[in-house]
């Protein structure tokens, strides 16, 4: 409970500063999980899902589906998007017909994954303690009881089968073998072209029995996206097309990626309303860039195993002393914060791997020169962001 004298802080705190936002009339529509009313150029994509899916309504099992296409492509918003339409049709019509969404990035094991996907038939399967055949053989039992179509989607199934194999999507798209009242159909979801031209032929010939490619959006596609989303998210004249087509043709620079879009929207308008604008500019734009790339650093450094972190120390301190530093430099110094921390340092050999995959992963910058008769060595550098980005990390561990 509060006391009144904290009531009067908060008051006080909201009277200055306001609830209602200057910016946003409603920011959750900028949020990547939310599913919006329409989708623009996914017309073709979505009529294709609809297609195949459309007999699920009358609780026939359509054929399994395997969407594929870059990130930020649509994918999951359209699967999402055209199997709620579906559902509440079949509802509609009293079909027994339910859909299951797991992304198997984020529940990672065999176990969980039928675990979520039995839940939505309302199976209560433990968290853990069963083995996986027997979670299978309830989800088959259930699904008998139940009587209906089941629709699996399987959203980024490539971090999946590359973790923990194929043998779970195979068992699952064989279910159906064992089944003589239900019906189960999978749509499978991945970024990885590469995946699929490695699967197992059995797996991908039933997964792939439809495939729908989903192609990179152009910078006019992306407009329009960002401006249906801008009108919903944003009060009114906070935000010009000037603005929405910047971020959109930044976003189509590498690929049409649309969450990338909408994600530099989205912080462009949080900075501006950090800084008490009262419009989102082209400026909030660019410093949403940066931000948006410092926090892509600070993930590929703070998830860096302890032993990388200090290496990285060492390089971060000799770099802001002197402006490089060379390999021999760096071992020196990790070796002495190494015993500090009461870790065993690394070898020499290891410590120039280390330099070499910061170097890939793009967080220093690695030259080989020749140092005459004493051999090659490695000149490191490090860019001003990543210094700064260190610094936090090492705050935080003792
Ligand atoms: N045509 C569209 N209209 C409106 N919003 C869209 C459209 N396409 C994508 N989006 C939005 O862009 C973001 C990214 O889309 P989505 O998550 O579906 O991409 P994806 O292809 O699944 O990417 P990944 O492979 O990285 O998972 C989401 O917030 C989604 O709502
Ligand atoms: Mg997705």
């Amino acid at each position: 409970m509060f006391n009144l004298e904290e009531l009067d802080i908060i008051d006080e705190i909201i009277k200055k500063r306001g609830l209602a936002s200057k910016i946003f009339i409603n920011r959750e529509v900028l949020h990547p999980d939310y599913v919006p009313d329409s989708l623009p150029h996914r017309e073709t994509e979505i009529r294709k899902l609809a297609d195949i899916l459309v007999v699920s309504a009358k609780g026939e099992r359509p054929s399994n589906v395997l969407l594929y296409g870059l990130t930020g492509t649509g994918k999951t918003v359209v699967a999402k998007y055209v199997v709620k339409k579906l559902a509440e049709k079949a509802s509609s019509i009293g079909t027994k017909m339910n859909c299951a969404y797991v992304n198997t990035r984020k529940i990672d094991t065999p176990y969980k994954v039928l675990a979520t996907v039995a839940s939505s038939i309302g199976l209560r399967i433990p968290y853990t303690g069963l083995a996986i055949s027997e979670v299978y053989r309830k989800y088959v039992n259930a699904l008998e009881s139940w009587s209906g179509l089941h629709i699996v989607i399987l959203d980024e199934i490539d971090y999946f089968v590359k973790r923990n194999g194929d043998d779970l999507l195979y068992k699952l798209l064989r279910v159906n073998e064992d089944l003589s009242k239900s019906k189960v159909s999978i749509i499978g979801i991945t970024n990885n072209l590469y995946f699929i031209e490695n699967l197992d032929p059995r797996v991908k010939s039933s997964l792939g029995e439809e495939e729908i490619f989903f192609p990179p959006y152009n910078a006019d596609q992306l407009f329009t996206i960002l401006k249906q989303r801008a009108e919903k998210a944003f009060n009114p004249n906070v935000i010009n097309d000037s603005v929405i087509s910047y971020c959109a043709a930044l976003a189509a620079r590498e690929h049409g990626d649309a969450r990338r879009a909408l994600d530099l929207l989205r912080v462009s308008g949080e900075i501006a309303e950090r800084e008490g604008a009262s419009e989102v500019t082209i400026e909030h734009v660019k410093k949403a860039i940066l931000e948006i790339e410092e926090g892509r650093i600070y993930q590929s450094i703070v998830t860096l195993p302890l032993q990388q972190k200090l290496i990285l120390k060492a390089i971060v301190e000799l770099v802001s002393r002197k402006g490089s530093t060379t390999t021999g430099e760096v071992y020196n110094l990790y070796v002495d914060i190494a015993k500090k921390y009461g870790l065993e340092p690394l070898s020499m050999r290891s410590v120039s791997q280390v330099i070499s995959q910061l170097d890939m992963m793009g967080i220093v910058i690695a030259d080989v020169r020749s140092m005459g008769r004493h051999g090659l060595t490695k000149v490191i550098k490090v860019k001003e962001d990543v210094i700064k980005v260190v610094g936090e990390v090492m705050k935080n561990i003792a």
